[in-house]
């Protein structure tokens, strides 16, 4: 992954066709968040688009014809890339809204809002699989990487989204100051049901056991897979070709296990230990 493809704006490094200094400068300063807003914020590859489904489907009480028609990206549209047009201010409330941004870049009327923040967090070992699998569907990632080259890279924050450390230990730094709802993507691997309903409790969303079962089902890996409207199938080719890998890959956990020997994973763990060594928090993977 080439770093002449990035934009790097205080940290956070993105891919320069579809960011812009200005435009993370006009979120982070004078994007105003209201009261009811919810956000879906994720470090790339760490279930973004299954967040989106699911806020989607609890959105719509589990009416499936928003997510067989609409775009996942138009549905809980982007917050800072240059990539969409959705006009976020015309929008009405409530607005589930997508992003990327590390905590130091995410709107500063945020933090005297009373809006939400869901943030998924996956295993950073499956994080840089899916991300190596990530660069041969973008048009705009190199695809040079084997794991291998990929990892120190990835320890060093050099790559889509910086670093995962500074990523993760930022938005856990602020969870007892605002909204903040911190869900694994492992979790919703485990217990789908009982994440679904733990994230309408946290929106405030009563929904009953039919819509959470249909919620449930259609965001399961293979519905998805197969929804035309969440498997970027219908995404411009040039940036993301899902013939060369799917975007919906493998969907599951620990598949780490399967491309790091030894020595990689005695470099990431010493690299792990050593940067959240301080964090209040336990992972699933922690333990
Ligand atoms: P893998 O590449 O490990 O399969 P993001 O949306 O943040 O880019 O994350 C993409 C990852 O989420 C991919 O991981 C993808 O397969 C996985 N994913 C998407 N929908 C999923 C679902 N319903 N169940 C499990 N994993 C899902």
């Amino acid at each position: 992954m080439s770093s002449s493809n990035f934009l790097e704006h205080r940290g956070f490094l993105m891919p320069s066709k579809y960011y812009d200094k200005d435009k993370l400068e006009y979120i982070c300063n004078e994007f105003q968040v209201r009261d009811h807003d919810a956000f879906s914020i994720t470090y790339p590859k760490s279930g973004t688009t299954w967040m989106q489904e699911i806020l989607t489907l609890i959105q719509s009480d589990g009416d499936t014809t928003i997510s067989h028609t609409v775009p996942n990206w138009e549905r809980v549209p982007w917050l800072e890339p240059t990539l969409f047009s959705t006009n976020l201010e015309s929008l009405p409330s409530p607005r589930f809204m997508s992003s990327h941004l590390p905590v130091h870049l995410f709107p500063k009327s945020f933090f005297t809002s009373k809006a939400k923040v869901i943030y998924t967090v996956r295993n950073p070992r499956d994080v840089l699989v899916s991300l190596h699998y990530f660069s041969k569907t973008a048009g705009f990632l190199d695809e040079l990487d084997n794991i291998e080259e990929l990892l120190p890279k990835f320890l060093k924050g050099e790559v889509l989204g910086g670093s995962w450390f500074d990523h993760v230990r930022g938005w856990l730094g602020v969870k007892d100051q605002v909204n903040l709802l911190i869900v694994t993507y492992e979790e919703l691997l485990q217990d789908l049901r009982g994440s679904v309903v733990r994230i309408c409790n946290f929106l405030g969303k009563e929904l009953n056991e039919a819509a959470i079962d249909s919620v449930v089902e259609n965001v399961s890996f293979k519905n998805m897979k197969d929804n035309k409207m969440s498997n970027y199938s219908t995404f411009p080719k040039d940036i993301l070709d899902i013939q060369k890998s799917p975007f919906i890959r493998k969907g599951i956990s620990g598949e780490w296990k399967n491309h790091f020997t030894p020595a990689m994973s005695e470099s990431f763990d010493a690299a792990y230990k050593e940067a959240m060594n301080d964090i209040n928090f336990k992972f699933i993977w922690d333990q």
